[in-house]
């Protein structure tokens, strides 16, 4: 997979892509990813790529020019093209595995007020990662990178991925490790029975009461299985 960013602040990703995961995903050759400087296709001489907007308001606004010709320099027919904005499609798991799918990912990242509205149709879709304003996209375009790259094949170890929050619609069980006891504060006796079947109960009990307590949208769209119901009708007598 590759991915393009198309933004002002090609330095804001060095980090990122050096970086953990992303870094090592990158080496192993799994993901290639490229930064484009929008600025590089600003014609006049202090390469402008925003002005005043037109009916007046506060800030700068993003020209067309520059952005869209940046994005026809990178564009193939396999490339899919999001803009990220806080008023796009909200941002999640099921978004991320979709994202994964795609050869080419170009994400264009705005700056300063916004962008020229015209822009938009040039682009497949625009996306929010949460109901906040940021500076700029930037940011954004990582998170979503970041949920992306770790779902390629060999980017980690696929049984670490499966049981994590969100990928089942409930969100993930405690996990613990050395010391079995730290100050007094004690491990479940079940995660030192070595009983695999125990612990996989208790462990998915403690997803769906989490699910339950924290996230009740989640836990709502999430139909029980015959298992799942049982574990939970025996814990909720046990609290009777
Ligand atoms: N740009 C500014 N705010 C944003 C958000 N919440 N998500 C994606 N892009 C943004």
């Amino acid at each position: 997979m590759r991915i393009t960013y198309l933004t002002l602040f090609p330095e804001m990703y060095e980090n990122f892509m050096h970086t953990s995961i992303v870094g090592r995903a990158r080496e192993k050759g799994i993901v290639a990813m490229d930064c484009v400087q929008i600025r590089d296709f600003a014609h006049d001489k202090y390469r402008h790529v925003d002005d005043t907007p037109f009916g007046g308001g506060a800030g700068m606004v993003m020209k067309c020019q520059p952005v869209l010709d940046a994005l026809d320099s990178v564009r193939t027919p396999d490339s899919h093209v999001i803009l990220m904005a806080a008023g796009g499609r909200k941002f999640d798991q099921q978004c991320a595995h979709e994202f994964a799918s795609y050869e080419h990912l170009v994400i264009l990242c705005g700056h300063y007020e916004g962008l020229d509205a015209r822009i938009e149709k040039h682009v497949d879709e625009c996306v929010s990662i949460g109901d906040y304003v940021l500076t700029g996209g930037e940011l954004a375009s990582m998170v979503i990178s970041d949920a992306v790259v770790r779902l390629l094949d060999g980017a980690i170890r696929r049984d670490s991925a499966d049981d994590e929050s969100y990928e089942n619609g409930l969100l993930e069980y405690p996990q613990y490790t050395q010391p079995a006891d730290y100050n007094g504060d004690k491990v479940p006796d079940i995660m030192l029975s070595g009983h695999h079947e125990n612990i996989r109960k208790w462990r998915l009990l403690q997803s769906l009461l989490k699910t339950r307590e924290l996230r009740p949208d989640l836990f709502a769209a999430h139909e029980l299985s015959k298992e799942e119901k049982k574990l939970l009708e025996e814990y909720d007598k046990t609290q009777e």
